[in-house]
């Protein structure tokens, strides 16, 4: 594997372990233990002495495959897979805090991420903070002297605010506190964490990694040194890890994520650029047009748009569901990043679990809908907006 390689390449190569058949596409260890050849070998292996598998809980080599590849892409030193997006979400930010401690995060975050900050910390001493993540003075007058975690996704979900990354590194710095960055809306193609000053990046692999419906994973990424010192034991006691079965297949997902991104994004923004057209439009929030309302910090740290469009019908609730019913192509469901294209009502499935007041306060109104934008035909899935558009009232 070489470092030089580019994010294309890596995607394909990265990380590959082949075993001694050779085999073009990577293997499937299916295995939870491994065999030692004497029972020296076990002690040493279990001392750290020797290179190794102990048990599929802790690592294993499909597994390990996936982790160096994704390590090669986001520029990460180690990583941990998990058997889902929310195993990492919890996972990085339980496993660097205790009780007394203080942890700020941005309001606008996916339900069960905002969960585990607000609800779950809690209640076991862990304070929490809320912070509207799109200005740095919000983040800065919520430090208290036991802060240690900044916890951030950007572009949110649904509504795609952005947050200044580098600002808000820059002041967890000052205080010796990590920033955890959830970067699944702007995936590793778009958005790099850790060269903004991020300390630990988590993908909800489910989504565009995956990118096809079919596994839930995620993964963690870091330095070698706040993996050994925080994730290391966290990982190996409590369980997340990830199936060979699924990393396999993420593996296979890595390998046309580019492609698959490029597609996706260029529907996006044109789909973005039609709707904004159109009478029944209220609103189009996306990253990639310049009315986006952070356009700036958009173009300084993001390499391209979104495959997400966040939409604002006039009509409101009746609009929102006229349109998703209208549509043929695009379906209607609550994930994201796939090949299909699919559409959401955030105030009545990813965010119902929130008070009005606080929805209100992410911008998510009763018209808004949130489009992930898939791979199919570009001029089909405009036809098909189109043609819904035309069922509704404007
Ligand atoms: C931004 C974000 N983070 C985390 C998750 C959780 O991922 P998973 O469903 O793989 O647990 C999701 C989606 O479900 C998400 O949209």
């Amino acid at each position: 594997m070489s470092k030089t390689w580019r994010p294309a390449t890596q995607l394909v190569h990265g990380g590959t372990l082949r075993s001694q058949y050779g085999e073009t596409s990577e293997a499937i260890y299916l295995t939870q233990g491994f065999v030692y050849d004497s029972a020296e070998a076990a002690e040493a292996r279990f001392k750290g002495e020797t290179e190794g598998y102990i048990y599929a809980r802790y690592g294993s080599p499909t597994n390990d495959m996936f982790e160096k590849r994704m390590c090669a892409m986001e520029g990460a030193e180690e990583a941990r897979a998990t058997a889902s997006g929310m195993a990492a979400v919890a996972a990085a930010i339980l496993c660097q805090v205790k009780a007394g401690d203080h942890i700020v995060a941005a309001r606008a975050l996916f339900g069960s991420c905002r969960w585990v900050v607000e609800t779950l910390a809690p209640k076991y001493g862990i304070e929490c903070t809320l912070v509207d993540g799109r200005h740095l003075e919000n983040w800065e007058k919520a430090i208290r002297p036991n802060t240690k975690v900044f916890f951030l996704e950007s572009p949110t979900n649904p509504t795609l605010e952005v947050v200044d990354i580098a600002g808000v590194a820059k002041l967890a710095n000052q205080i010796g506190a990590k920033v955890v960055v959830d970067n699944v809306f702007a995936t590793p193609i778009f958005q790099k964490p850790l060269e903004l000053g991020a300390h630990i990046v988590v993908y909800s692999a489910t989504k565009h990694i995956d990118g096809q419906g079919r596994s839930l994973g995620g993964v963690i990424l870091s330095d070698k040194e706040w993996v050994t010192e925080h994730l290391q034991d966290y990982y190996r006691h409590t369980g997340p890890a990830m199936s060979p079965f699924t990393s396999w297949t993420l593996l296979k997902g890595l390998e046309t994520l580019p492609l698959r991104v490029k597609q996706q994004t260029e529907n996006a923004s044109k789909i973005a650029d039609f709707l904004a057209e159109q009478k029944q439009v209220a609103k189009v929030i996306y990253p990639g047009r310049k009315d986006h309302p952070q356009a700036d910090i958009v173009a300084r740290q993001m390499r391209g748009g979104s495959t997400l469009v966040a939409i604002e019908l006039k009509g409101g609730k009746e609009a929102a569901f006229a349109l998703q019913n209208a549509l043929d192509i695009v379906k209607i469901s609550n994930n994201l990043g796939d090949a299909k294209s699919l559409i959401t009502h955030p105030a009545t499935t990813t965010h119902k679990n929130l008070t009005d007041e606080a929805r209100a306060e992410l911008g998510i109104s009763p018209g808004t809908v949130r489009l992930s934008a898939g791979i199919e035909d570009t001029d089909d899935l405009i036809e098909d907006f189109a043609h819904a558009l035309s069922k509704i009232k404007a």
